[in-house]
């Protein structure tokens, strides 16, 4: 393009240049309805019939009857797709990682909790990245099972505990908690405490890790900063296609976490959760690292729990085009052009399988779709059923606020998009059940 050059340039009134003129003004009046979004997709009956990949039938159409052709052959298969064209691979090996407990303390929470904070280092090509891990166990049990999660604006947010630093990394802007330079001030301290029912697992015998997911991949369109740069051969300003996206560079930050949780004399299980984006990245998590004892997707959407090809609320073009840098660059031809995907979400939950796993929606959140993400669930079940687990045995969803809980659970929960008490109710309660 020449620089300098004016958007419209019409030219002298010859018959020939009147019709250019004419076209570049047709172009530019159409250009809005040409490069818009279209509009989301909230009617059912525009939901295009579909033909869903069958977990039970290999690529090349082969038959899976059991779960050692299952792990064997299918689920490898599955996984490889997902690695290669959503997600996107993770380039190599760390060349060093370490954890340092640089606070700990019984007096949390009026003396309910031990508090612990960890610091993870990873190091590649002599570059290192270090983020936080803020845990809560309760003091009454000596080996607690813990759910851990990424935050959204730093560990300082999840509770008023004045022990917790604000973190220095970058954060999402956000007008309603003053955050307009990415900085998080004290006056977010516990703005989030709200989605993290604390007191609630502490009460219930579990623990809460946490990790603000800024310190390990700012979420910004520019691959300079976070996990992947580490990664970099020279002069390389990005991961390659097949490569990872922030939300495998998140799972990536997640299964290092648990480097460390497995190794912490004071814990048991843990519960790999995410909320949104980070449901699914928690998904990916729960795929990648079978040490994860149980899953939750809570309100994970397009390119989490819900079924892309059903084409309602949030589409594979729009999740590319709004945010490039979460999935491999690979998967941005399936936008528009989700019946050539092989595979379908239901897919990955059976990757979590026979593991527990929760699938959790919200009523007003149509944008993640809800019926999509219950029968990802639903379809999901049939890989249970190898190893003789209960998932979800009906298409029909459960009316609102009637949790269905099995190895495979699933709830629609009453109002919007968000982590709720009544969220966290439903996973203590199953997790006791169901994870053990
Ligand atoms: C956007 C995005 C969703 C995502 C959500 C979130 O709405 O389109 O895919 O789940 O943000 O993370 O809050």
């Amino acid at each position: 393009m020449t620089p300098n050059r004016p958007l419209l340039t019409l030219r002298p009134t010859t018959k020939l240049n009147t019709m250019k003129n004419l076209i570049t003004i047709a172009i530019l009046l159409l250009s809005p309805m040409i490069f818009a979004q279209p509009e989301a997709n909230y009617d059912e009956s525009k939901v295009p019939k579909f033909p869903l990949p069958d977990p039970l039938t290999t690529f090349s159409g082969n038959p899976i009857a059991n779960k050692t052709q299952w792990e064997e052959n299918r689920r490898f298969e599955i996984f490889q797709f997902f690695e290669r064209q959503v997600y996107g691979k993770v380039p190599d090996r760390l060349d060093e990682y370490s954890f340092k407990l640089w606070e700990e303390s019984d007096d949390a929470y009026g003396g309910k909790a031990r508090r612990k904070q960890v610091a993870i280092s990873l190091t590649k090509n002599k570059r290192t990245i270090t983020y936080n891990l803020l845990i809560y166990l309760p003091k009454g049990n000596p080996k607690a099972p813990v759910f851990l999660g990424y935050n959204f604006y730093g560990n300082h947010t999840v509770t008023d505990d004045p022990k917790v630093p604000i973190t220095k990394a970058w954060v999402s802007n956000n007008e309603s908690f003053g955050i307009t330079d990415h900085k998080a001030t004290e006056a977010t301290r516990g703005v989030r405490k709200h989605r993290w029912a604390i007191e609630k697992m502490l009460d219930n015998g579990y623990g809460l890790a946490t990790i603000h997911y800024g310190e390990v991949d700012p979420d910004k369109n520019d691959f300079s900063d976070g996990l992947h740069q580490l990664f970099y051969k020279d002069g390389q300003v990005k991961p390659k296609t097949n490569e990872w996206g922030s939300i495998a560079a998140w799972a990536f930050g997640l299964s290092k976490a648990m480097d460390y949780l497995e190794n912490d004399t004071n814990i048991s299980d843990v519960i790999v959760f995410g909320h949104s984006r980070l449901g699914k990245a928690a998904l990916w998590a729960g795929a990648t690292d079978k040490r994860f004892a149980g899953v939750i997707s809570n309100n994970s959407g397009c390119g989490g729990a819900a079924l892309s090809k059903r084409k309602f609320g949030e589409t594979v073009a729009r999740i590319n085009n709004s945010f490039p840098h979460w999935f491999a660059g690979s998967f941005k031809k399936y936008g528009n052009n989700e019946r050539t995907l092989p595979v379908d979400q239901h897919q990955l939950l059976a990757l979590v399988a026979p593991r527990p796993l929760y699938v959790a929606s919200a009523a007003e959140d149509r944008w993640a779709d809800p019926k999509g993400e219950f029968l990802s669930a639903y379809h999901a079940s049939k890989v249970y059923a190898l190893y003789g687990k209960q998932g979800i045995d009906s298409p029909e969803m459960p009316a609102i606020d009637q949790p269905l809980q099995n190895t495979v659970a699933y709830h629609i929960r009453s109002g919007k998009h968000d982590v709720t008490d009544y969220d966290w109710e439903q996973y203590i309660t199953w997790a006791k059940t169901f994870v053990k």
